[in-house]
């Protein structure tokens, strides 16, 4: 039997781990503490953190928006984690506020993508970006945010990445972020 792919990732700010902290600042609401550095572990895995200034959870689950179209281009264009060129990457922690929750799933799926277009804008940047999204609602512990998002990206496709990142935020979906702060990061020489 193969084991179950991880799902329960820990984000650790401090002095140590893979990736180097480039910036980090408050988009919506309070930032986070600074930190140099940031470790991305499977949460109860072997790496004790050491150093931490902060650490937040996250878990994957299933999709609760995606339509089987566009599930089929998702699958043929997304690239996995961890490519060796993939040497920047982006954490973007977002709580979203009451009234996004209040709505009915139908009612979130309309604001997500019928006038959002999060899933169309974001395709346009496949295979570029490689991407897992976190939610946090779904963990015993209350959390400080909703989902951690993390991307990552060849310094190539940095400035496509600021256009991705602007477009969502002036989408109407964001009216409804609460909270967002946003960290750069980057890994290698
Ligand atoms: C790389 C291009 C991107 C693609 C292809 C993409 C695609 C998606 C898809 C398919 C979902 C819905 C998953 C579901 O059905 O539950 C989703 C959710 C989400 N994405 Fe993106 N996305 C991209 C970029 C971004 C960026 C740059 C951000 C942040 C600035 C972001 C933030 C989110 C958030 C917060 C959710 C959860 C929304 C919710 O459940 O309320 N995405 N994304």
């Amino acid at each position: 039997m193969t084991a179950a792919p991880a799902r329960l990732f820990d984000f650790i700010g401090g002095s140590e781990g893979t990736w180097r902290v480039d910036r980090i600042g408050a988009v919506t609401g309070d930032s986070l503490p600074a930190a140099a550095r940031l470790q991305v572990v499977e949460a109860g895995g072997a790496t004790e953190p050491t150093g931490s200034a902060w650490q937040l959870r996250g878990i994957t689950s299933n999709e609760r928006y995606v339509e089987r179209s566009e599930k089929q281009q998702l699958l043929a264009r997304q690239p996995a984690l961890g490519r060796p060129e993939a040497t920047r990457a982006a954490l973007i922690p977002i709580r979203k506020n009451a009234a996004w929750w209040a709505m009915t799933q139908d009612e979130r799926r309309t604001a997500f993508e019928v006038q959002s277009r999060h899933i169309a804008i974001g395709l346009d940047y496949l295979p570029a970006v490689a991407r897992r999204l976190h939610h946090c609602r779904d963990l015993d512990a209350p959390q400080p945010f909703d989902f951690l998002t993390w991307f990552e990206y060849a310094p190539a496709d940095a400035e496509a990445f600021e256009a991705l990142v602007a477009a969502l935020r002036a989408s109407p979906e964001w009216a409804f972020v609460d909270r967002e702060v946003d960290l750069r990061l980057s890994r290698g020489a």
